[in-house]
Order: C-alpha cells, then structure tokens, then sequence
C-alpha cells in the first residue's frame, strides 16, 4: 500500500512538540511492514536542511486568492530517515525559521495544503491513502473531493488524525477564495459556527477520522473546544489508535545523548551515575527523589500550577524532592518558572526553551515525571519516562489514563490522580517522595515500567488495519 502522510511537523527535520514525533516515526515503522510510507511537510529553514541532500522533483503553480504562488517539492536523497521525506517550499511563504507563530499562518498553511493537493494531481498514479495530521492537513480531503481542480482524487480515501482538538484552523469566511474554485454547494462542509473550520471540515470529509488514544477520543465527545456534537455525530467514523515510541530513538541502552547508556539489568547503577551528573550540572541534591517536568508551558499542560504547586511541596515537604523543568511557552509562567530558580536554589532549576539532549538526559537521570495535563491526547513524555526507567505521575486523562496505572491498584506502576489542581499535584508528589524511600519497591517498579512495549508496530499495524477498510 501506498501512503502519504502529511503533516506540519516531522522529527528530525521539524519538532514543536509530538505531533513530529509521531510522524516521524509512523512512516518508518509502516515502511517496515512491508508498506511505501511517504512523508510531505513544509520546507522551513531548518539545521536538517542545510546539512542534508535534496533533490527536486516537482515544480508547479496555483493561484490563491488573488496572487500566483509557484512552489517546489524537495526529496530528501539519501532515505537516511527510514521513509522518503518530501518538502514543499514557497518562496517567502514557507521558507522560515519557525514551525508556526507568524501573523500570516493561515495563508501559509492553506497555500501548503493546495500546494500539497497539486502536486498529488500529477502523479501519474494516485496513492492508496492520503493520510493527513491535525488542523493544517485538514483541509485537503474537502480540495480532493470539493475543488474541481482536483475532482480526479475524489475516489482516493483519506484519513484524518488528530493529535490536537484544542487548535481548528478557523478561517474567516472572506478568506474562502484562498481555497482552489470550489463547489458552492458544499459551503457547509467548511463552516461552524459561521467561520471556516479545518478540523471540523476535516472530520466530515475525511473517510475515516482517527485520534491518538481511546480515553481521548470518549471525552471529546463532551470536551472538544467547541466540536463536541460534531465528534458525537460522526462518531461511527472515529475510532482510537494509540501512538507508540520510536523505540530506536527512545533507547536508554543505546542513546547516544545520555551520559551512561544502561538498560533494564544494570538500571539502578545506569540511572545514579545519570541522575549525580545532571544534579552537579544543575545544583541539585542527588540524593533526594528528583522530579522533571518536560514540555509545553501552557494551560492544556496545567504548567500554569506548576509554580504554586513546586513552591506548596518544597515548603511543607520541607525541600524533601529536587525539581527540574524544561520547556517554553506563556512567557508569564516561563516567568514565574525562572523567578523560583532564586528561591529554592539547590532544590530547584527551570530551562526555557526546547532541548532535545537535555530532555533525553533528564530522562535517564530523573526519580519521577510530573504530567498534570488538563488536555493530553496521548502524551508520549510518560512512555520516554518509563522507558528509562522514571515513574510517571499524571492526571487520570486521555492516553495518560490509557498508558499509566497508579501504584496502588494490582499490577499498577505509576502515580494517577483525577484533579488537575495545585492540591491533587502535591499531594501525588507527597506519594513520590515516599514510594521513593521504598527502594526495593522503586526498584522493582523501575524494572516493570523499562519492558512495558510501546513500540509502533502493533499501532503502525493498527493504521495499516484501518487503512485496508477504506
Ligand atoms: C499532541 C498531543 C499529545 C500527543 C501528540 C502526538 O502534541 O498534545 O498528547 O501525544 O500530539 O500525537
């Protein structure tokens, strides 16, 4: 089978969070089965671009609104990736340092997906799946079947996936003419709620629609940013597929990031020798439980809890734990982050910013991973985490709920609570820091959670499933 993914993010070429995760390992592992995975994303300007070889292979023209744009698909030359990775550029458009964040988004993004569309159109063959990710994507299975420019790909099927609910694409109505000549007609596949919608058209047109664990896909039926009748009327087109972990990245015994690779026989010594050098880099106590926070600093992470919960801890534990945090986000709690750098020196260091080596470190120097997620479609922090041996402690929500079981229940090997408040976060941390001085028991839990299999390919073989009942 043939299979185009298209995304506006893929790992390594460009990351923002794990939706680029996800699509850079998917397509390998689909590869592996025997499949043609193929990858098309935008070509921003990144550090794998210019230390890379392309070649081009298509170039190609349209009009949007009231402009021509003319773009260029790029291929990645060497299959270095495990599946072919293949780059729109539109000059000016496209060709910028960041992933998103610019005033004229809309219009990139939408020129993206016509480029996208096009260029498909002059295949000399159709792909068997059109298989597209999140908000960006979403607009293409409407162009396939709605613009007459492209009614010869109406017949191929397509497949929405979405990592993100949160985020829709909206669109104002006077921007409708930046869509290639559509069919008047279908005017209410675009709309809701008198706007353009992309995920909400992308939910209708696409032949199947998938998110990225079970546990979220239930509650966007009551908890969908605004689409919750729209999930509950399609949901016979819906199902859940939940991600794995590009388990050749996410390696303890091979990572060439971390300072002593280790794996599940030599863990206890593995993850000390890891954990005393990331305590010396960033001041911290080695010997008391250390707790990371990894990610998006924003509300759907519950990042803005953070501060008030680490600072209730320290006090009232009385600097029991360490806590390290990396991430970006709202600059008021990046803010509010670095101000308690002062406060609880030696028991405390936040980094803004992205950082991959540094997170892979504080995986495998790390006790305990803090994800009090309001919103988490899946999460994959928790499956690194475990991976390396660190326990996660997470809000009982979406594919955190699916991947994790508190310690407390048979079988069970993480912290779970249900609230994503300042309280529900200490007191899980005031479970941490005593489990931890069972070491027998963390030890025990270390080596349970490090076999767990997250690999892609039972889910890669779920997509592949999917895809043979279009
Ligand atoms: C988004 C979600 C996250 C999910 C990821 C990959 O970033 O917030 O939960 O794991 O996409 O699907």
């Amino acid at each position: 089978m043939e299979i185009i993914h298209v995304s506006a993010e893929c790992y390594p070429y460009a990351k923002a969070g794990g939706l680029g995760d996800v699509v850079g390992a998917l397509p390998k592992y689909q590869n592996k089965l025997g499949h043609i995975a193929k990858v098309v994303i935008p070509m921003y300007r990144t550090d794998f671009l210019y230390s890379n070889q392309f070649e081009v292979v298509h170039k190609g023209g349209f009009g949007m609104a009231h402009y021509w744009f003319n773009y260029t698909v790029i291929k990645e030359s060497t299959n270095q990736l495990g599946f072919d990775l293949y780059l729109i550029d539109i000059n000016n458009l496209i060709d910028r340092e960041k992933i998103y964040g610019y005033d004229d988004d809309i219009e990139r993004f939408a020129a993206f997906q016509i480029a996208v569309v096009d260029w498909i159109s002059k295949w000399e063959h159709t792909p068997d799946v059109v298989h597209v990710h999140d908000h960006h994507a979403a607009l293409i299975p409407f162009m396939m079947q709605s613009c007459f420019a492209y009614k010869h790909l109406s017949s191929v099927p397509t497949v929405l996936t979405i990592h993100n609910a949160q985020y829709q694409g909206w669109m104002d109505w006077n921007n409708s003419n930046y869509l290639p000549e559509w069919d008047k007609w279908k005017w209410g596949l675009l709309d809701w709620n008198k706007t353009i919608n992309s995920l909400a058209c992308g939910i209708r047109c696409a032949t199947k629609v998938t998110t990225v664990s079970q546990g979220y896909l239930n509650e966007l039926r009551y908890n969908a940013n605004g689409l919750e009748m729209l999930f509950e009327y399609e949901k016979g087109k819906c199902s859940g597929i939940i991600n794995g972990i590009d388990e050749e990245v996410w390696n303890p015994a091979t990572d060439k990031y971390i300072n002593n690779e280790y794996s599940v026989e030599d863990a206890e010594e593995g993850k000390r020798t890891n954990k005393k050098i990331l305590c010396d880099q960033f001041s911290l106590d080695k010997e008391k439980p250390l707790i990371i926070f990894i990610g998006r600093l924003v509300g759907e992470k519950a990042a803005d809890l953070l501060p008030q919960a680490i600072s209730d801890s320290l006090y009232h534990l009385d600097g029991e734990m360490n806590f390290l945090i990396l991430g970006s986000g709202d600059p008021k709690i990046e803010n509010q982050l670095q101000q308690l750098n002062g406060k609880f020196t030696g028991y405390y260091n936040s980094q803004t910013g992205y950082n991959e080596k540094l997170a892979h470190q504080m995986y495998a120097g790390a006790d305990f991973l803090l994800m009090p997620s309001r919103v988490e479609p899946c999460g994959l922090n928790q499956m690194y985490a475990m991976r390396y041996g660190t326990i996660p402690i997470v809000r009982n929500t979406g594919g955190l709920k699916d991947t994790v079981k508190d310690f407390g229940e048979k079988g069970g090997f993480g912290i779970c609570f249900t609230n994503a408040t300042v309280w529900d976060i200490t007191y899980s941390i005031h479970r941490a820091v005593e489990l931890y001085k069972e070491s027998e028991k963390v030890e025990e839990i270390r080596s349970q959670i490090m076999q767990i299999d997250h690999s892609w390919e039972y889910s890669a073989g779920q997509y592949i499933d999917l895809y043979k009942t279009l």
